[in-house]
């Protein structure tokens, strides 16, 4: 059977490693054909020497010739910017996984759906700010996406082609994060060493503090909202710190079906990229059940985590607001990373950001980027406040 070939977005990322890994492992029924990464070019070109791939993007020009200059393989092609993303999205390649983190991803999942692909998606930024936008491309264009985050891949088994009015609720289950346990003084004062030490799960730095504030979780509760075709009401989340459960659906006959497994990122990517097949998995990650003993469930704590209730409210305002949500964290988050505000920050600009918005119903890939954009510019302006009154 011909091998499946396969573009990553984010190639140099925690998800794009990690799918590289089970490429790896899986030589004989996938092929690379597309890498595009951001600034690593090392670990590019590293990736590049093992996979084979016939094109690779990064985020300019000046990187692109870094690259060539140490590849030297004149049959590689080269590409950059948002030219690159868009070429590698709409490839000759079957999957396209999009393993690109915040609204980067806009753009090539809207290219890869436009030419009809399937794409294994963990970029959940994109779902919340243009769920019907990317719905409507999937209708015209008879593309299709797959989970690949392990909520949404959990919540995929569960369903498993269900009526919908069957579904009476999804429990996306949350660890909790590093701040779990801790008092809302404390988690207030938090550094951004202390909320990037996850308890459970190896990932990139944004989703780690996105986990800490439990806006992760917000973000999942409106992209199942778009995959599932369920309200906001139909949503639970449950804290469950041995992260072994990974989601659950119940039904309106009262059963509940649960998805467990090892808290590995490699285990849902590889659903995503096989499915509606599943094949034996090649590393050791077999969830050993009787060592994990108990499975805590816990509600989640609105007061010391209000990232979740914002957005809940806007899962239930909808229009403009989740893109106005979406440009507020990542504009707080990066300002985290780069130890410009306290952690409990975050959550005051995405507000600020809400209280003042005025919403609108976006159509179009324009009006949704032109939104974005107005959040980005006020985020920013309510953090050069906040700056001053911390200097
Ligand atoms: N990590 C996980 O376990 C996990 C689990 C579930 C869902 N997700 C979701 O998956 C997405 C990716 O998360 P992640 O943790 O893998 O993020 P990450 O480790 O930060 O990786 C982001 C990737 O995007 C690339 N990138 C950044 N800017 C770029 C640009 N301008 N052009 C092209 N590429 C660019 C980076 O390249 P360089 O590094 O080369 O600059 C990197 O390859 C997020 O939406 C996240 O919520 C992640």
């Amino acid at each position: 059977m011909r091998r499946k070939k396969i573009a990553i977005l984010g190639s140099t990322g925690s998800i794009g490693r990690q799918t590289l890994d089970v490429l790896s492992a899986f030589k004989d029924d996938f092929e690379v054909i597309g890498l595009a990464a951001g600034k690593n070019v090392q670990l590019l070109a590293e990736q590049i020497k093992e996979h084979n791939p016939r094109f690779v993007s990064l985020t300019d020009s000046s990187l692109a010739q870094e690259l060539k200059s140490i590849l030297k393989n004149p049959a590689l092609e080269i590409f950059w910017g948002d030219m690159g993303l868009e070429f590698i999205s709409s490839c000759s390649c079957d999957i396209v996984v999009n393993g690109l983190v915040g609204s980067l991803g806009l753009k090539p999942t809207i290219s890869a759906l436009s030419h009809g692909k399937r794409v294994a998606f963990a970029n959940k930024e994109t779902l919340v700010i243009a769920g019907n936008l990317i719905k409507d491309l999937i209708d015209r264009y008879h593309g299709e996406i797959i989970p690949l985050d392990s909520e949404h891949v959990a919540i995929h088994q569960c369903v498993n082609n269900a009526k919908k009015e069957d579904i009476k609720r999804i429990i996306l289950t949350a660890s909790g994060g590093p701040f779990r346990t801790w008092a809302k003084s404390q988690i207030q004062s938090a550094t951004k060493e202390q909320a990037l030490k996850h308890p459970t799960w190896v990932m990139g730095q944004k989703i780690t503090i996105d986990s800490a504030t439990l806006m992760n979780k917000g973000l999942e509760v409106i992209e199942a909202m778009h995959l599932f075709d369920i309200s906001h009401k139909q949503t639970d989340v449950f804290i469950h710190p041995q992260s072994i459960m990974h989601s659950a659906v119940e039904f309106v006959d009262g059963n509940i079906i649960a998805q467990l497994g090892a808290t590995d990122m490699k285990l849902p990517i590889q659903y995503s990229l096989y499915y509606p097949e599943r094949k034996q998995l090649p590393f050791n990650l077999f969830c050993d059940l009787l060592s994990v003993g108990k499975l805590e469930f816990e509600k989640p704590d609105y007061e010391r985590f209000p990232c979740l209730k914002l957005a809940y409210e806007v899962a239930e305002k909808g229009k403009s607001y989740p893109i106005v949500l979406n440009a507020a964290n990542e504009i707080a988050v990066d300002m985290l990373l780069k130890e410009q505000i306290s952690f409990d920050k975050i959550a005051t600009i995405i507000s600020d950001s809400l209280e003042t918005h005025v919403a609108c119903e976006p159509k179009s890939l324009e009006e949704i980027i032109q939104i974005d954009k107005d959040a980005r510019n006020k985020a920013t302006e309510l953090k050069k406040r906040i700056k001053q009154v911390m200097a």
